[in-house]
């Protein structure tokens, strides 16, 4: 019985010695990141800032844009219409070849055969905010999101669509 009464104290005091350790390193972790200023400095992503004048800036302006020229490349807009971080259009749009593509937008699947002018779709990609300046589409020229190389890809795929 005694024995048994020593060993969980010999064993809480283990346990508690390895909390403590587990805190200390803890509370180090937190004082080296504290001795880095005390608050975050989110100057450097300034757009993450609610604070800073840049993570306030106004929309750019709406740019009406001209269609001339060429589609550019099936694949690689196929590419781009699916990954997260360039056009995400599956985000919001269902589209040939995709899985689980979003509701947000109207659906896209089998673009090709509603022989939409391509000035109509550049426009929609470039800055759709032409025809609905409340739209919830992101106007990737203005924003810099995708280049008029891509947004020529990513037509040249949706007319491949049908
Ligand atoms: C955040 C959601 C969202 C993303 C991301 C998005 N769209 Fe849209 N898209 C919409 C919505 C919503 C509309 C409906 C029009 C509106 O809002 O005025 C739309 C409309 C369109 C239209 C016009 C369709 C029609 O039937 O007339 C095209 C074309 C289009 N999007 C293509 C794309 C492409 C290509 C991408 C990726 C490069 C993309 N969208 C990314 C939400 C999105």
């Amino acid at each position: 019985m005694t024995r048994r009464n020593h060993k969980t104290g010999w064993v809480s005091e283990g346990a508690l010695i390895t909390l403590s350790m587990i805190w200390l390193s803890f509370f180090s972790a937190t004082t080296a990141f504290a001795a880095d200023g005390g608050e975050r400095d989110l100057s450097v992503f300034p757009c993450h800032s609610y604070s800073e004048d840049c993570g306030k800036l106004p929309p750019p302006p709406i740019e009406q844009v001209e269609w001339s020229g060429e589609l550019g490349d099936v694949e690689d807009g196929r590419e781009i219409a699916f990954s997260t971080p360039l056009g995400n259009c599956l985000a919001c749009h269902q589209i040939n070849g995709g899985d689980q593509g979003g509701t947000i937008g109207p659906s896209l699947v089998d673009y090709a055969k509603r022989d939409l002018p391509y000035e109509y779709t550049y426009q929609r990609i470039y800055d759709t905010r032409v025809y609905n300046p409340d739209a919830h589409m992101p106007p990737f020229g203005p924003n810099d999101i995708l280049t008029d190389q891509q947004i020529r890809d990513v037509m040249a795929f949706l007319y491949s669509l049908d």
